[in-house]
């Protein structure tokens, strides 16, 4: 169990907002698979109050997924003290502000990681959205801005000082971006500076790095993003080994059952084709490092037709099922 201001957690596991791809779908997956919290991928706050469609789509929660974290990202107070009352009344449990997207079209105004630069607008942005809601508020920060501007303690501490209960921080700089290893040890180091509940975050990849994590850092849970891409049952493989069970290993059948769920609920809510669209690069993960899957994600990466895209899908994974029983 975990606890973030007034919310428990079942346990100490979260995803990672990853734009484009942790939509309501893939974050009721891996709920499904034991994620104790989940994080919708960052929403704009000035886009939330223009009312466009696909922003207020990404707001859309699914009472399974609950309780369920919004993230936003902006750069001006009032506007994301705004966007904050939203996300409560979509349902929101949990906010988290936006200050580590490395992105140029994010960090060209003040958003995402350029917040770091200006710790005075920290503050305001945290202390008008604190305001707005009762919702229990953290933070996602990378280490600073370059090796010369790490500043994450300097943030940490304004958080802290303005209500926050957590901080998420992905232990890479803005210049970084995703190169490298991630610096763990600047995790164990906020850890022992902050009296927030932190959450590492950066390269855990399976049941051995999380665990390595959090003996490593002393962090009280562990964020993954890139690693759960393809592997939403990552989550039910780390509790199996805390809990000492079984590790969960799916089977091509198991694989292919999960791809043909996920396209059929990817086409009931975006459509034909943007649903398909959307799947190709699930289709790319969840065949990633199964043999041949060179040729079926080069293959299916083209096509529009469903009944062609669910021949190939049964095909290739059919083979691997019976390659693997002879
Ligand atoms: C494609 C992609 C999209 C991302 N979108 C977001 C986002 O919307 N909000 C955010 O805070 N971080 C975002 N991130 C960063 C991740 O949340 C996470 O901090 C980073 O990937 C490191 O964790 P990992 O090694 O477990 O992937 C994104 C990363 C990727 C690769």
């Amino acid at each position: 169990m975990l606890k973030i201001g007034n919310l428990t957690l079942e346990n100490n596991l979260m995803l990672a907002p990853l734009a484009g791809i942790t939509d309501m779908i893939f974050r009721v997956y891996a709920k499904r698979y034991g994620c104790g919290l989940v994080f919708s991928e960052m929403i704009n706050s000035n886009s939330v109050l223009h009312g466009g469609v696909k922003t207020l789509r990404k707001m859309d929660l699914h009472p399974e997924e609950q309780p369920v974290g919004i993230q936003l990202a902006g750069d001006d107070p009032h506007i994301m003290a705004d966007a904050a009352r939203m996300a409560y009344n979509a349902g929101a449990k949990i906010l988290n502000i936006n200050m580590g997207c490395p992105s140029q079209s994010v960090t060209k105004t003040k958003a995402g990681c350029a917040l770091m630069n200006d710790p005075l607008l920290v503050q305001k942005i945290i202390r008008a959205v604190h305001k707005a809601t009762p919702l229990p508020l953290t933070i996602k920060i990378r280490l600073g801005w370059d090796d010369l501007h790490m500043n994450y303690l300097e943030i940490a501490k304004i958080a802290e000082g303005e209500g926050c209960v957590g901080i998420i921080m992905h232990a890479r700089t803005k210049v970084d971006r995703f190169r490298g290893e991630a610096r763990w040890a600047k995790i164990k180091k906020l850890k022992e500076n902050t009296s927030m509940v932190v959450i590492g975050n950066g390269d855990v990849t399976d049941a051995f790095k999380a665990k390595a994590m959090l003996e490593e850092t002393g962090c009280d849970g562990v964020m993954i993003g890139r690693g759960a891409q393809g592997r939403p049952w990552l989550f039910k493989q780390i509790l199996g080994m805390q809990n000492k069970e079984n590790v969960f290993e799916p089977t091509p059948h198991y694989i292919k059952n999960q791809i043909l769920n996920h396209l059929e609920w990817s086409l009931e809510r975006y459509g034909h084709p943007e649903g398909i669209i959307l799947m190709r690069k699930h289709f790319a993960w969840y065949s990633q490092g199964l043999p041949h899957s060179n040729v079926f994600r080069k293959n299916i990466q083209t096509i529009l037709d469903l009944s062609q895209i669910h021949e190939m899908i049964h095909q290739y994974f059919d083979t691997l099922e019976v390659t693997k029983a002879a």
